[in-house]
């Protein structure tokens, strides 16, 4: 069929034709919304779970929910090379800008030049100019040093300016289990004092199923956050993910075929994606057959393999994957790593670094004290694919 009208889009942070299956956390997000319109400051969202699991393109509809009500929001992925602290006062440049104008009340002035001044302590050569003189204005101040203090002082200022815009602050952060541990710190204070003083600013962190053991390990009182697991679908929502979009231009699945996708991708939005976008393509007509299904199975592994899987394999060193291998099959849902030290034949002790680089690699995360587990769904089967 038509490859020109396939509605499926495998791929890290694509959104889906029809994003199934997340309505609680849609809608408690957009409750918190309109609290923190009335004054009342929720705490942090947090979603966790595995690769490909559609935390990205949560984390995303979260961010377009905000900016529908007018809010002003922030979306940065940690991981790269830049601090919290730049991430944060790069991703407010865009948004500033669009709401600075001439007529701008003082608290936007105010935090013009206190984002002036967030700039300034991490860029040196870098100025910032909206086109509007701040001289003689209040603000600024949010160059410390301290990342605390300097954090609290452009949510504060910014999200006060925001809420005179109609809204408040949205700040969005992917791949949270990446920030340092000062950096979770400091964002679980900052948030903390957001509440206590009903600053219309609002968190949603998204990361790892480690996410929230991390949290915890970082501040006590992360136990405030709220923690939403963002698993694998039920079964009618993968059939609504597959059968959405088709109809929308009149395709239809047969029921067998349909059957069988879901049940080839465990349900997984990025297996989901993947075979679906397949199947259609294998397809001669409008009508999805079990045939076309089949087919689109077998392509999609390839693909998987290709990429999903096979970008993350080849980050890793030979002695890695030693140890990947030594996981399989128990990986996909966790076995210990005293029981991998005794299949590679080495005391547990100097397997350690091993064990940190593929948790620093993002490969495996630690579901319990001990134990180990990948981070993707179904590597087990992909490295049992690979020759030696
Ligand atoms: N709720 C959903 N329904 C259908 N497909 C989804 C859903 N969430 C994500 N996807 C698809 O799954 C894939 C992975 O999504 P992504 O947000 O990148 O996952 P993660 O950030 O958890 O690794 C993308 O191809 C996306 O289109
Ligand atoms: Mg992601």
């Amino acid at each position: 069929m038509d490859p020109v009208l396939n509605p499926y889009v495998p791929g890290a942070g694509r959104r889906p034709a029809a994003l199934v299956g997340r309505d609680d956390a849609i809608n408690s997000w957009s409750v918190a919304l309109q609290r923190a319109e009335r004054g009342i400051t929720d705490q942090p969202i947090v979603l966790y779970g595995l690769r490909g699991v559609g935390k990205t393109v949560l984390l995303t509809q979260l961010r377009h929910d905000a900016e529908q009500r007018g809010w002003l929001a922030v979306q940065v992925e940690a991981g790269s090379s830049s601090s919290l602290r730049e991430m944060i006062g790069e991703g407010l440049y865009g948004p500033l800008s669009d709401i600075t104008r001439p007529s701008a009340g003082k608290r936007l002035l105010k935090a013009l030049k206190t984002a002036v001044s967030f700039k300034a302590s991490y860029d040196a050569t870098g100025t910032w100019n909206f086109g509007i003189d701040l001289t003689g204005e209040p603000g600024g101040g949010a160059d410390s040093g301290r990342l605390e203090t300097d954090l609290k002082k452009i949510i504060k200022d910014v999200s006060q300016a925001a809420a005179d815009e109609g809204g408040g602050l949205a700040v969005l952060i992917d791949e949270a289990q990446d920030l340092t541990k000062d950096e979770l710190v400091t964002l679980a204070v900052a948030s903390q004092a957001a509440a206590q003083d009903n600053w219309p600013v609002l968190f949603a962190l998204a990361g790892l199923p480690n996410l929230p053991q991390i949290l915890a390990e970082a501040k006590s009182y992360s136990e405030r956050f709220k923690y939403v697991h963002v698993e694998r679908l039920a079964p009618a929502e993968a059939r609504e993910a597959l059968v959405r979009p088709a109809q929308e231009v009149s395709v239809t699945w047969e029921q067998d075929a349909l059957e069988y996708v879901i049940d080839q991708s465990g349900s997984y939005p990025y297996f989901i994606q993947q075979f679906g976008q397949e199947a259609w393509n294998a397809a001669s007509d409008a009508t999805i057959t079990l045939g076309d299904a089949q087919l689109g199975v077998a392509r999609g592994h390839q693909q998987l393999d290709n990429g999903f899987f096979r970008t993350r394999w080849d980050r890793t060193t030979k002695a890695e994957k030693d140890y990947l291998r030594a996981m399989c099959p128990e990986g996909d849902t966790g076995i210990g790593s005293g029981e991998v030290a005794n299949r590679l034949g080495k005391p547990i002790g100097k397997l350690g670094p091993r064990r940190s680089s593929l948790l620093h690699k993002g490969l495996i995360y630690a579901p319990d004290h001990g134990v180990v587990a990948f981070t993707v769904p179904g590597m087990s089967g992909f490295i049992s694919r690979q020759s030696e």
